[in-house]
């Protein structure tokens, strides 16, 4: 088994990398950019724009995956708003590239997507449930899933996740637990949405569900959560409680007030069920994961 991982410098893709490291499995570990990830060997890490016909065939030739973890997407939700054109070449055409070089190759394919692809109005969700996003983001992921769904070719998994958090080395973009943390010790007031509510997902999980997806090869989609759904206000302030901050400077805000560019769902959250009898997967509790970050 080879494994090509794609967005490596990310969040999700630094953890797939540290695992795997701490596994006898082989490797090559992608990103745009340059390796911000001290931890990836300068040997297992080649720069890869997935959004490059030739460089992703080229990679291909060279490496011969037999597994691909694509975590490399614009996640920004806002972001994508703006900048449709952008969020589509990454989120569609880029996963298409590596799709249709995996059929090419019988590689089996995962891809990361989102709870961002259902509305919001029947939390918590299963994977066979209606889709209906709400942002372009979302949109891109829809398109990016059918794909893969509407293919004759089977040997791929869709891995839906949920507001994914951890520590990270040179991270482009912070996560919800981190960003609370900094935040409640400076002190500032903070507004923070009370009528979203998510399950919350643990980095270092969701790349465990990852990897355990490419030793069995598992199919089809599969939800990927932390084990409880709470709103965004209830999780900053048990972050804020766990690491025995001021969480008094903490004030609910609806999601009309806040006014985000992109629409978000209101309550999401996913039945763990397949995730638990296909992979085994079992999720640490919010407070769990939050003191393994803390040591
Ligand atoms: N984070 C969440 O809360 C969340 C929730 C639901 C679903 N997801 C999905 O889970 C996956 C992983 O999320 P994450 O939080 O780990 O994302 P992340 O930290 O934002 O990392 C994404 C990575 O994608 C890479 N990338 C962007 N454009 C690329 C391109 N054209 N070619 C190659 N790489 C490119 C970036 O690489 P460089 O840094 O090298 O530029 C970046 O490190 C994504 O598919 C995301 O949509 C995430």
């Amino acid at each position: 088994m080879i494994i090509l991982v794609t967005g490596s410098n990310g969040l999700l893709g630094q953890k797939i990398v540290g695992q795997l490291l701490k596994s006898n499995i082989q490797f090559i570990a992608t990103s745009l950019g340059e390796n911000r990830n001290s931890a990836c060997p300068a040997i297992n890490y080649q720069s890869l724009d997935i959004t490059n016909e030739e460089a992703v065939i080229t990679i291909f030739d060279e490496v011969k995956p037999t597994i691909v973890i694509n975590t490399a997407a614009m996640t920004n939700v806002d972001a994508c708003e703006e900048d449709e054109d952008n969020c589509r070449k990454i989120n569609v055409h880029g996963v298409g590239l590596l799709f249709a070089a995996c059929k090419q190759s019988d590689a089996h394919f995962i891809h990361l997507s989102t709870d961002f692809v259902f509305d919001g109005e029947a939390g918590p969700y299963r994977e066979m449930d209606r889709r209906n996003p709400l942002s372009i983001y979302a949109k891109s992921k829809v398109d990016s899933e059918n794909l893969l769904i509407r293919s004759a070719y089977k040997n791929w998994a869709i891995l839906r996740t949920i507001i994914v958090f951890g520590e990270g080395e040179n991270l482009s973009r912070s996560n919800i637990v981190l960003w609370a943390k900094s935040a409640l010790k400076k002190g500032d007031p903070l507004t923070i949405v009370n009528d979203q509510f998510r399950a919350p997902t643990w980095a270092d999980d969701l790349a465990w569900a990852c990897i355990q997806t490419a030793k069995i090869k598992a199919n089809g989609i599969l939800h990927i959560s932390g084990p409880e759904t709470i709103s965004i206000y209830e999780l900053v302030i048990r972050v804020g409680k766990f690491y025995g901050l001021n969480t008094s400077i903490i004030q609910p805000i609806s999601s009309q007030t806040l006014n985000q560019k992109a629409k978000r769902p209101a309550r999401t959250g996913f039945v763990l069920k397949r995730a638990k009898s296909t992979l085994g997967y079992e999720p640490m509790s919010l407070e769990q994961s939050l003191a393994l970050i803390k040591n």
